[in-house]
């Protein structure tokens, strides 16, 4: 998506060898025309999909779910992070651990926003390690519902979660694909035409 590049290319900003910071329209200030933009490219990618509901995590892929339901006419729901281990029987939940913040959380999701009869699109705003993504996946088939993609804004392919995910069986798309950066630069691989 070459817009959402360019926005790259121009705000994002390169902390180190892997971690990107694109909190000046992603994800701590939102540019909701973007956000809504990249909703429609998710529809164009997915829309031809029976999809019945969107899956995200909290916090920062909650917008890009929001508009890719938009753009899909179908809700979303977004998995809450819980550090307790106790959890109600209502809910499906999936371990996972954050490799940047060297922490484990449950993902959940109530029993009542997901089930058997679903068609799943799971939409983030990174694919880094892919743990996060891993649990959604993990969450979706424990509910017995159907996975019919996963779609991200921003995906760093020098880390190993398409890998993960793709072992797993599921088809990923991303937006903005970055094979390496470095401060002062970033390259993109070129997305074939969906
Ligand atoms: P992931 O690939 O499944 O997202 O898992 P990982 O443990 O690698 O990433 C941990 C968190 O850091 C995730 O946010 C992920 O979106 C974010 N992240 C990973 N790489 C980058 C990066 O280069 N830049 C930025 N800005 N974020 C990155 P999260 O745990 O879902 O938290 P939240 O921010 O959505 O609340
Ligand atoms: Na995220
Ligand atoms: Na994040």
């Amino acid at each position: 998506m070459k817009v959402l590049e360019e926005r790259i290319r121009q705000e994002g900003q390169i902390l180190s060898d892997t971690v990107l910071k694109v909190d000046s329209f992603l994800n701590h200030q939102v540019d909701t025309g973007l956000a809504l933009e990249i909703g429609k490219e998710f529809g164009r990618i997915f829309g031809g999909r029976p999809i019945t509901k969107v899956l995200t995590i909290e916090a920062s892929g909650i917008q890009f779910a929001m508009a890719a339901s938009i753009a899909l006419s179908v809700p979303f729901v977004y998995a809450k992070k819980k550090k307790a281990v106790t959890l109600s029987e209502q809910v499906y939940s999936a371990p996972v651990h954050s490799f940047t913040r060297q922490e484990s959380y449950q993902v959940c999701i109530s029993q009542k926003y997901l089930g058997p009869g679903d068609k799943v699109l799971i939409v983030d705003d990174f694919l880094a390690t892919g743990a996060a993504l891993v649990g959604l996946v993990d969450i979706v088939r424990e509910a017995g519902a159907e996975l019919l993609g996963v779609g991200c804004v921003i995906e760093k392919c020098f880390q190993e979660g398409r890998g993960l995910l793709e072992e797993m069986g599921v088809e990923v798309h991303s937006l903005a694909r970055i094979s390496a950066m470095a401060p002062g630069e970033v390259h993109f691989i070129e997305n074939e035409e969906i």
